[in-house]
């Protein structure tokens, strides 16, 4: 393959990692990451580029002769900008902002799941002006817990479960009033509430095929045991105990599959990274949600373990050939990756306090950064909620999660927090 420039978007730990495997590729021409992070700037140039401006990212990406675009985070997906470089003639990675809707619409992915009999709960849709029916149904429900979701892309913010009549009512309530929820709820989803170990696996799709790359298990709660605050992640492991490589066929047969021939058959065919989260029940694997992009941490614990390059992947993705590529992952190797955050995360934080002692990468250890940034005197400080993610890669899972805390322990700043259970879960299955 000839060299290909890049255009990355994104600054968190997760586009690290993307550009990280990037730079690794035989045929990486320039990398440019907007608005990328100090981290980033080591692989390439970070640029400052509006990118919710698509004319504006139309013109870096003529201007800098960009030959693939790939986006991280789901926003810029469900606001279409493949579309736009696509209807521009520009290669770009990800779902077009129609698929993206897989994501961006919990309803939509629900409707196309029960139309295509993909396994996931049971489900009721309210539009904002019907919510009088969504008290009246949560006053007739007999089985608790139940799920109450905002439709739209809410920040993690907009999902609650609740364990009886009471609780209900009140997430109804919050849903209905919550300035911030005011755009994501103008339909709510409730649904069954579905019992099981829950596992995120990842897949990568061309519109008419899909390969699945790795499965992985997140930390959401900002407390150990998985308790308090939901935040963006707070570590992740891979692969997981939970499945085998039986599991996952039958995951890509009855789940992936489907869901692929499924928008193909919509007119709205799925490339891109397909997040799917999955609740193990006792009647097999259910759908909890779809995202469209990689997750935040998970995406730090799969780009070191995917042995392919990743440009070839993707361009494969962007041109449906994943049918010509053989793709391979590490499967030796359990990786870890364990977030610093700001104490006071997902609340309130301070910044700008000064960070050190991070360990230099290794083959089998890297810290990726997500809030950090350079201070007036050059000074690396911390500058956001979750701040670095520490990697670390070994033959067994205890020894990456050993690993992983050991790196830690030379890395400071005033107010650093992390969880301290990270993988736990997995090494409670073997
Ligand atoms: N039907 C369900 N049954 C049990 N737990 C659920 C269900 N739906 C969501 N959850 C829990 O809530 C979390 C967030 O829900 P999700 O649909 O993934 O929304 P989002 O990630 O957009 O906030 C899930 O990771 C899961 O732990
Ligand atoms: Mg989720």
């Amino acid at each position: 393959m000839e060299s290909i420039n890049v255009l990355l978007i994104g600054s968190g730990g997760r586009e690290h990692a993307l550009a990280w495997s990037l730079r690794k590729s035989p045929s990486i021409g320039k990398l440019f990451i907007a608005p990328g992070n100090p981290g980033t700037e080591f692989l390439g140039n970070n640029v400052d580029l509006d990118i919710r401006n698509h004319d504006a990212v139309l013109e870096f990406v003529e201007g800098n002769d960009i030959g693939l675009t790939v986006v991280g985070p789901e926003q810029p997906l469900v606001d279409g900008i493949v579309d736009f470089l696509d209807a521009h003639d520009k290669v770009a990675f990800g779902p077009t902002a129609d698929a993206a809707r897989l994501e961006g619409s919990k309803s939509f992915a629900k409707e196309i799941m029960e139309k295509y009999n993909v396994p996931t709960g049971s489900f009721k849709l309210f539009d904002r002006h019907e919510w009088s029916a969504a008290e009246a149904y949560i006053e007739e429900n007999e089985s608790w817990p139940m799920v109450l979701k905002a439709d739209g892309l809410a920040a993690g913010k907009g999902v609650f479960i609740s364990k009886d009549k009471e609780e209900a009512k009140k997430a109804l309530e919050f849903l209905q009033n919550d300035p911030a929820l005011s755009a994501a709820s103008y339909r709510l989803v409730i649904e069954e509430f579905l019992e099981g170990e829950e596992v995120s696996v990842f897949a990568i799709c061309d519109g008419d095929t899909a390969t699945i790359l790795m499965d992985a298990q997140d930390h959401k709660r900002i407390g150990d045991g998985d308790t308090g605050l939901n935040t963006g992640g707070m570590g992740a492991y891979a692969p997981t105990p939970v499945l085998d490589a039986d599991s996952l066929e039958n995951i890509r047969q009855r789940i992936i599959l489907p869901m692929v021939n499924a928008m193909a058959e919509e007119g709205i065919p799925y490339k891109g990274i397909l997040y799917c989260g999955l609740m193990m029940t006792a009647q097999g694997p259910k759908v909890i949600e779809f995202n469209c992009r990689f997750g935040d941490p998970e995406c730090q614990v799969i780009m070191p373990a995917l042995e392919t390059d990743i440009i070839e992947i993707m361009m494969a993705s962007v041109h449906g050939k994943l049918d010509y590529i053989d793709i391979k992952v590490d499967s030796e190797s359990f990786y870890t990756c364990v977030v610093l955050s700001s104490e006071g995360y997902p609340r309130s934080y301070e910044k700008g306090k000064v960070i050190g002692g991070i360990p230099a990468d290794s083959d089998s250890l890297y810290v990726f950064h997500a809030g950090t940034k350079k201070d007036d005197d050059g000074k690396l400080v911390t500058n956001g909620g979750r701040v670095l993610n520490v990697v670390s890669k070994a033959a067994t899972l205890n020894d990456s999660i050993q690993k992983a805390y050991d790196a830690i322990s030379s890395i400071s700043f005033d107010g650093m927090y992390f969880r301290k259970d990270i993988g736990a879960k997995g090494l409670k299955r073997f």
